[in-house]
């Protein structure tokens, strides 16, 4: 009888059922959502999904219709956003053009109480401590102009964590920058954050950042949640056919069960993991890196011929499309390390043994 009563620890950040309508188009519909203290955690969907909006209604910029925020056990659902303890920083950089760096940083530090003095130098000194923290010492008086877009985030960023706030806030603050400064940045972003502990919130819909930087992703679509967890588990385990299809690339293959723990799927039957119901259909999705290449007289358990449709080489791994009678409307698609098919010339109508082993058949909920 007691455990009903034992109220379970709140979360450090709540959004209870939270909805956004802008007219008829619902924007944010019934969103719930629990973010731990010093956890990172990454909205990721495609362009129109909500997560601005989301980002925007937890920092009060918008006001939503429905639902609540809880933030540090403090009900902040109708707080201004002045009076809400969070610091931003934005996609485009949006520093003030007519302020130098160390105005902008200083910008959310104000000097209204005590020795006016003394106040304006704890703020020289703090601006000056946010700089080195994010690797941009002594640049006070430059102007943003005089900044790569990169140091420009930077700066954003030091801005946003001068006043130590309790929950950080990043709406695609990467997506401007170019690969190699977004990869830079991302670490430092992340490295910073397990530094300093803050709990963090960011906007993404790039799935490869989502995947690197999250402890956990949320898989937003058309306003909803789609499914919450970390990186490894979204990608390993996706709960439906949209997140499966999201992040990374799949196969999805639809089979007829053929015994225990036998499917059938075109021409090929496969053994898998489970105990299969006989009295149904099934649902299997593959990995194209799980796509194994063997000798082709090798005989290996699930392991089948197929002929090579297309043929695309990315650097560290290639992609290969391949006709294999599956029984599917989409042709089965394989990723393989490069290195390893240095040597085996491979061209569309090359004939490839491949195999998918039976743990790599990851079954899917039926769909929606
Ligand atoms: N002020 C507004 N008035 C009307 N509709 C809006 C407004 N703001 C956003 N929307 C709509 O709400 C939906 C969600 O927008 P939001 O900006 O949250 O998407 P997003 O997931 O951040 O997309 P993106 O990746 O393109 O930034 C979009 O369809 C958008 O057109
Ligand atoms: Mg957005």
């Amino acid at each position: 009888m007691d455990a009903l009563f034992t109220r379970l620890p709140m979360a450090h950040l709540e959004i209870k059922q939270l909805t956004k309508r802008y007219g008829n188009f619902v924007a944010l519909d019934h969103i719930d959502l629990a973010v731990e203290e010093g956890e990172f955690v990454v909205l990721l969907g495609p362009s129109g999904c909500g997560k601005t909006t989301l980002l925007r209604a937890i920092a009060g910029l918008e006001l939503q219709d429905s639902g609540q925020i809880v933030h540090a056990g403090r009900d902040i659902s109708r707080l201004s956003p002045a009076r809400r303890d969070y610091g931003i920083v934005f996609q485009s950089y949006a520093l003030f053009p007519n302020l130098n760096v160390g105005a902008n940083v200083a910008y959310g530090l104000n000097s209204r109480t005590g020795d006016r003095r003394a106040a304006r130098q704890g703020i020289t000194q703090r601006v000056e401590e946010m700089l080195e923290l994010v690797g941009l010492p002594g640049t006070e008086s430059k102007f943003p102009a005089q900044l790569s877009g990169g140091q420009q985030q930077r700066v954003a960023l030091a801005r946003a964590l001068a006043t130590s706030p309790d929950l950080l806030l990043l709406d695609e603050p990467l997506s401007a920058l170019d690969a190699i400064e977004r990869v830079r940045l991302r670490s430092e972003i992340r490295g910073l954050q397990t530094r300093l502990g803050v709990t963090t919130i960011m906007v993404t819909h790039d799935q490869e950042e989502a995947l690197a930087m999250a402890d956990r992703i949320v898989v937003m679509k058309n306003g909803q949640v789609q499914q919450v967890g970390q990186p490894q588990e979204i990608y390993r385990s996706p709960g439906n056919d949209f997140v499966a299809d999201f992040i990374g690339r799949g196969n999805l293959i639809e089979a007829t069960p053929a015994g225990a723990q036998h499917i059938r799927a075109g021409d090929l039957l496969l053994r898998c993991r489970i105990e299969i119901d006989q009295n149904r259909k099934h649902r299997f999705y593959v990995r194209p890196e799980d796509i194994r290449l063997h000798n082709i007289l090798d005989d290996c358990e699930n392991s089948f011929t197929a002929q090579v449709l297309k043929y695309e080489f990315l650097g560290p791994y290639s992609l290969v499309t391949l006709d294999a009678k599956t029984g599917q409307s989409r042709p089965l698609v394989a990723q393989f390390s490069s290195n390893y098919l240095d040597g085996r010339p491979i061209h569309p109508g090359s004939i490839l043994r491949i195999g998918i082993p039976a743990e790599h058949l990851r079954p899917m909920p039926a769909a929606a």
